[in-house]
């Protein structure tokens, strides 16, 4: 699978354009604000159907323009997703819309053609940030690769928005405890395959670690689990079992014992933590679809040290690559590792 080309029009700050890659490693180069992160952003969206930034699709229209549209050819076929606002010329449109090669396509038909994994510095958060910011890592992969993963998810989501409601409700006396059943059993059916989903990954994941290892902190939901919390949500109006609360940490082997990453860890060894997790992540996908992904760095090398980057050289050049990077050269040292390179230049006037 080989991205060869993409044509944005609208798309954040582009107005009309089209970027040919080729198998090599490619170099998108440019000062700040250039456009790089958002090229890596379109290409990441034809993979997964999301943006890996924006809260809202909207954000990735251009300002003041209704629709924005993102195409991609893969050897003989076309990708083409087209955002709008919901109103085009005073007319009402659907807000995102998947097409192949012309055609219509509902999302899961969509999802599959491109496969992508994103390194960005941003992701040193997977150890150091809020428990959230793991979880919703969690989803963004599996919901790209596992068709009943992403089901189960909105389900038990729309579901917990609800259940929480009802609490609130019952302790403002306005509803019965019976009502919870229901919820209780949607929350557990689908919360349940969300854990062992997360699970299987993990320990995927942690047969690619050698001396660093992935500590899943599962938050099981059970019927013997949400009466033992009864009492509590009830008196919070909040769920507080179930995957929404899952959490993982790193853990380092040391002569000493197990350190958590987050805590005793130097930002040299949470970085190389952040690495394995994109490795096994590129193992992952390949093991769950037997595609090669593409590879999308944004502006990581000048945060590794030279141990690491020889390690993402190596495996740069086994895969298509989209490399950003601040300013107009790359490191010799870089360059002179990778073999063959294409470099595509961004101004801020694009
Ligand atoms: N919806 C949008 N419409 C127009 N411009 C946008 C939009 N969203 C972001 N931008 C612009 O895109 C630029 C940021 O691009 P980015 O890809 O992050 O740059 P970098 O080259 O530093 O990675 C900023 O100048 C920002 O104002
Ligand atoms: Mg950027």
């Amino acid at each position: 699978m080989i991205l060869k080309l993409i044509q944005l029009e609208n798309f954040r700050s582009f107005k009309k354009r089209e970027f040919k890659f080729s198998f090599k490693t490619c170099f998108l180069l440019g000062p700040n604000t250039a456009g790089k992160t958002n090229v890596l952003e379109a290409i990441y969206l034809l993979a997964s159907g999301k943006s890996f930034r924006a809260s809202q699709d909207t954000e990735m229209i251009k300002y003041e323009s209704e629709f924005s549209r993102v195409k991609g050819k893969i050897e003989k076929d076309e990708l083409e997703i087209i955002l709008t606002r919901g109103e085009i010329n005073g007319k009402r449109t659907n807000k995102k819309l998947y097409k192949i090669n012309n055609t219509p396509k509902r999302l899961p038909d969509f999802l599959g053609s491109l496969r992508a994994v994103l390194f960005k510095p941003e992701d040193i958060n997977l150890v150091l940030g809020s428990p959230s910011i793991r979880r919703d890592y969690l989803n963004l992969i599996l919901e790209q690769l596992d068709w009943q993963y992403r089901t189960c998810l909105s389900a038990y989501n729309k579901g917990l928005r609800q259940r929480n409601k009802v609490l609130s409700k019952i302790r403002e006396g306005e509803a019965k405890e019976s009502q919870l059943t229901f919820w209780n059993q949607l929350l557990i059916k689908n919360g349940q395959i969300i854990n062992q989903t997360r699970e299987i990954m993990i320990i995927f994941y942690n047969k690619q670690f050698k001396d660093t290892e992935i500590i899943y902190d599962k938050s099981p939901i059970t019927l013997q689990r949400l009466e033992k919390y009864k009492q509590a949500e009830l008196a919070l109006g909040m769920t507080l079992v179930g995957p929404h609360r899952d959490d993982f940490k790193f853990l380092k082997h040391k002569a000493n014992g197990r350190k958590d990453l987050s805590l005793y860890g130097s930002r040299g060894e949470q970085r190389l933590a952040v690495l394995y997790l994109k490795l096994a992540e590129l193992k992952f996908v390949i093991q769950k679809t037997n595609q090669k992904p593409i590879l999308l760095l944004d502006d990581i090398f000048s945060e590794l040290d030279k141990k690491n980057r020889k390690l993402v050289i190596k495996i740069i050049n086994d895969y298509q690559t989209i490399i950003t990077n601040t300013g107009e050269e790359i490191d010799k040292d870089i360059k002179k590792e990778i073999k063959d390179s294409l470099f595509i230049k961004l101004n801020i006037d694009n």
